[in-house]
């Protein structure tokens, strides 16, 4: 076991002997965080994201998540559109409960999570949560306590979010060491997926920001809308974007989805499953020349419970 792991299991067992106590204070997890970051590299912690709503964040991060899993990596997503929660859906997954049962006492994380293909694991999401940082603090340990015992048994942690950065998704992005931004050709997704970038860099310069653009008619044209967000984050954030390429629009996909089969399973070899894959290469490309010091995912279910990144704006 880990150093982090091991302290962060204590500090939960000791707080549930203590029975309910105030939210933990923020040092107590800055000191766990700060452990977390010198020994333990952890999961790789990922959302999807975008500025739009129906821009394809649900459909990638689960065929991204998915073509990991066919490749030997170890995977578990969180649903944490708690809105209209739908990856168990496009995953072909029955999800019949969610992290709001957890969070209620009523299950753990063991109980509800959803065994999908190639071994990948779903923690569903539970309709009704405003925000992961409001929880009382027998919420907080009933859910941290659970994913302890996962921290070291995942390589890539992908989370699905909700459109924008209202309500609880802000806390979920501000917590991710790398966010993938979903963009679309139409010039109002460009907006939109550029305000996104623009709180996210304000909240977490280090965060790492790629771009895909979806629904493209060639490869040309995710490259001008990728060009156009560059060039504006560069000049006036500061803010260096990395693109992952673009993603062709593909009605083989929309069968997929209609049929509740993930396209890479499904459909291997359409221009859908070919464009995920090469995403995938793109994010490897970038992770082999940088070291990984996020605390994997108890790193990052600290600071969604600290209320995300806020101490750091
Ligand atoms: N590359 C594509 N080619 C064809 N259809 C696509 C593509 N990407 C997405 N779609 C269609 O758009 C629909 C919506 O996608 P998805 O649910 O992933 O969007 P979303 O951004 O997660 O939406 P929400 O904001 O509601 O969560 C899909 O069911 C699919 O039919
Ligand atoms: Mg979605």
């Amino acid at each position: 076991m880990n150093d982090q792991a091991g302290r962060l299991r204590q500090l939960v067992n000791e707080r549930k002997r203590a029975g309910e106590e105030p939210h933990p204070p923020s040092n107590e997890l800055s000191e766990l965080e700060s452990a977390s970051r010198s020994r333990h590299r952890g999961a790789r912690v990922l959302a999807v994201t975008g500025g739009k709503g129906g821009v394809g964040k649900t459909v990638i991060a689960a065929n991204l998540a998915l073509s990991y899993a066919m490749s030997g990596k170890r995977v578990m997503m969180l649903d944490a559109d708690f809105g209209m929660a739908n990856l168990d859906v496009v995953l072909g997954l029955a999800a019949d409960k969610n992290i709001r049962d957890v969070i209620e006492g009523q299950s753990t994380i063991e109980d509800i999570i959803v065994e999908g293909p190639k071994g990948l694991r779903l923690i569903p999401a539970g309709s009704g949560i405003q925000s992961l940082a409001n929880l009382t603090q027998s919420q907080v340990t009933a859910l941290l306590s659970d994913v302890l015992n996962y921290d070291e048994h995942v390589d890539l942690f992908i989370i699905d979010t909700a459109a924008g950065i209202a309500g609880g998704v802000a806390g979920i992005l501000y917590s991710a060491d790398e966010v993938i931004i979903v963009a679309e050709p139409e010039p109002t997704a460009v907006l939109d997926a550029y305000a996104v970038i623009k709180t996210l860099v304000s909240k977490r310069p280090d965060a790492r920001t790629y771009v895909t653009v979806n629904c493209v008619k060639s490869e040309e044209q995710g490259l001008i809308v990728f060009k156009n967000l560059e060039s504006v984050a560069s000049r006036f954030l500061e803010k260096n974007l990395v693109y992952l390429g673009a993603i062709p629009l593909d009605e083989r996909l929309k069968d997929a989805v209609k049929m509740r089969r993930p396209s890479v399973i499904e459909f291997p070899n359409s221009v859908f499953s070919i464009a995920i894959r090469k995403v995938m290469a793109a994010i490897d490309r970038q992770s082999s020349s940088e070291e990984k010091l996020s605390g994997g995912i108890s790193g990052f279910f600290n600071r969604v419970l600290n209320d995300g990144m806020n101490d750091r704006a």
